[in-house]
């Protein structure tokens, strides 16, 4: 029987250059979308360049040119060095696309009306000089627990204590290095609890992860699943939420949705049947190769958010270290 399967391996930040942890990626990837053409089968690897967020922002402005300009360079760069290598990619697109737009504001629009995005104000780490919110990692200081210096706002290297960053002493910002000042925000979650159910079960379907990652996600599960804040504030590089001036989708919102934009884009090129990959019922199989430490995006977030939206969910997701 001629299968239909979908290959991705992680879209690469627009920020940086393709290295050999990326390829360790990449290659077994593309090994393994060669074999399953090789037995005959309908079968596309797709990936994209991951251009949102703050860092790509960032390193923008560092070089003086605009955001645009960067992942357009980039791509080229990933492009030469992916080839390089011979990874045969069917499409590499980007997650600054029309088709990724459109897609993300489509998903956004269904968990809305499901009665599943929630506003909730918080008070955040402001950095009072370059006029931004500072996510955990974008602020610096001495650790609560055992006072190690320079740690990041999330955990601390030394002690391995985790903390939120209001709690760091002495925090400043790496940007700019001035003292952070703590300011309200509202924030657009999703209520990714309200999916445990889902979750227990698709993790437990045989085939979906490896154990080490179904154990895992089981001790996330028992742990209890938080909203998940899906809105940045601009200054920001991404998509405006509709109706919500000044937020814009967090990069993690509409990264994976470019495994659907790549393969939208691969399917006009070449007339092929998008929706009978991507609706609910679909037989066709979604693969999705990753790093280890991007799991909670890839068997938590993602399967939640396109079961909410009603769309096909992956048949399995491939860890590796
Ligand atoms: O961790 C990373 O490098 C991310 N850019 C991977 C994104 S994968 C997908 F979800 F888009
Ligand atoms: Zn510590």
């Amino acid at each position: 029987m001629t299968r239909k399967i979908l290959i991705t391996s992680a879209l690469p930040y627009a920020n940086g250059a393709i290295h050999l942890g990326h390829l360790v990626e990449y290659i077994q990837t593309d090994i393994w979308a060669r074999f399953q053409k090789s037995r005959g089968h309908e079968c596309h690897y797709v990936c994209a360049d991951d251009t949102h967020g703050t860092a790509i922002m960032l390193r923008a402005e560092n070089e003086g040119i605009t955001p645009e300009a960067l992942i357009g360079r980039v791509h080229g760069e990933h492009l030469r060095d992916f080839s390089g290598f011979h990874i045969d990619f069917d499409n590499y697109y980007s997650t600054n696309s029309p088709e990724n737009r459109t897609f993300a504001y489509e998903i956004y629009a269904k968990l809305k009306a499901k009665g599943k995005i929630v506003k909730k104000t918080k008070s955040q780490l402001y950095d009072p000089e370059k006029e931004m919110f500072l996510a955990d990692r974008f602020v610096k200081g001495e650790c609560p627990k055992c006072n190690a210096k320079e740690q990041y706002g999330d955990n601390c290297e030394v002690c391995g204590a985790t903390y939120s960053p209001t709690e760091l002493k002495n925090p400043v910002s790496i940007y700019s290095g001035a003292t952070p000042v703590l300011r309200d925000t509202e924030n657009l979650f999703f209520k990714l609890g309200d999916c445990t159910d889902f979750l227990k079960t698709w993790t437990n379907t045989p085939g979906k992860l490896q154990s080490e990652a179904a154990n895992k996600m089981q001790e996330w599960l028992e742990s209890g699943l938080n909203d998940w804040d899906i809105s940045r504030h601009a200054p920001y590089f991404g998509f405006e939420i509709p109706d919500e001036p000044g937020k814009y989708f967090y990069v993690w919102l509409d990264a994976p949705v470019g495994y659907m934009s790549s393969h939208k884009n691969l399917c006009y090129r070449l007339g092929l049947d998008f929706d009978s990959y991507w609706h609910k019922d679909s037989s066709a199989e979604l693969h999705h190769f990753i790093g280890k430490d991007i799991l909670t995006f890839h068997s938590l977030f993602w399967p939640a958010i396109l079961e909410t939206a009603d769309l096909r969910t992956p048949s399995a997701i491939h860890v590796h270290g």
